[in-house]
């Protein structure tokens, strides 16, 4: 199974989001292929309604209370009973812009796995960390704070390895070519044999379009991509997808 998952971030307004969702109705997606997309939380149930049949939907955050007195929250049972199926855990917009800590990524993963959402963790090197050497320590750091005390059980669960200098602002970021891509993601499943004998999917995040997607699949640790930028224009969406599709034939 290869995964394609569209984070779309805030780059679209409820209207423009409407309009690609509508676009993606009739995208052509091999079984072997699971199309996830994570909309803005007010415009989810449309864009469920809208694609819900071929493609999956995710949250973009959640949090890990159920119920109750927290203004602002949306909770991952919310979104378990409005139809989503995954949850970005710790994207490192959430963590650097917004300040969430490793104790809040570990109790959101917890309320996924409650809830009965795929939390789909994301972790990632910081530019500092690559310009020290430290990049490899921030991947093991996020990942024994993540799942330390983490009673993983039977729970699926995808991780996306992001690194954060790769991340497009409108549409820029620094190329973290697939060598080195596949590199990490070889580091990530033999730490990852620390905390768990289930194999997780890990994919890969950073940058990625019609232009280089193809590089990342073709390594067999890159179980698939997760796109920013590209997945809010729906040609270069539909393209990942297509290649895609020849890849898994
Ligand atoms: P990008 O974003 O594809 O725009 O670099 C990826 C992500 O942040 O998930």
């Amino acid at each position: 199974m290869r995964y394609i998952f569209a984070n779309w971030k805030m780059y679209l307004n409820y209207s423009e989001t409407g309009e690609l969702a509508n676009k993606l109705v009739d995208l052509e997606i091999s079984d072997d292929i699971e199309v996830g997309v994570f909309p803005n939380s007010l415009a989810f149930s449309n864009v469920l309604e809208l694609v819900g049949k071929n493609i999956s939907l995710g949250a973009q955050n959640v949090s890990w209370t159920p119920q109750g007195a927290y203004t602002g929250a949306v909770s991952a049972w919310f979104f378990k009973e409005v139809g989503a199926k995954y949850a970005l855990i710790g994207h490192s917009e959430r963590r650097y812009i917004f300040g969430e800590t490793d104790q809040d990524i570990k109790k959101k993963i917890e309320a996924c796995f409650d809830s009965g959402l795929i939390p789909v963790l994301c972790i990632g090197d910081t530019a500092e960390d690559k310009e020290n050497g430290k990049s490899e320590y921030r991947i093991k750091k996020q990942l024994m704070k993540a799942f330390e005390g983490l009673g993983v059980g039977q729970n699926q669960m995808i991780i996306a390895y992001e690194p954060v200098w790769a991340i497009s602002k409108a549409g820029q970021g620094e190329d973290c070519g697939s060598d080195q891509a596949k590199i990490m993601h070889d580091f990530i499943s033999q730490e990852l044999k620390n905390y768990t004998d289930l194999e997780f999917p890990i994919i890969y995040g950073g940058s990625v379009k019609s232009e280089n997607v193809e590089s990342y699949l073709r390594e067999d640790s890159i179980s698939g991509v997760l796109v920013g930028n590209a997945s809010t224009k729906f040609e270069s969406f539909s393209e990942i997808v297509e290649i895609t599709n020849k890849i898994v034939k």
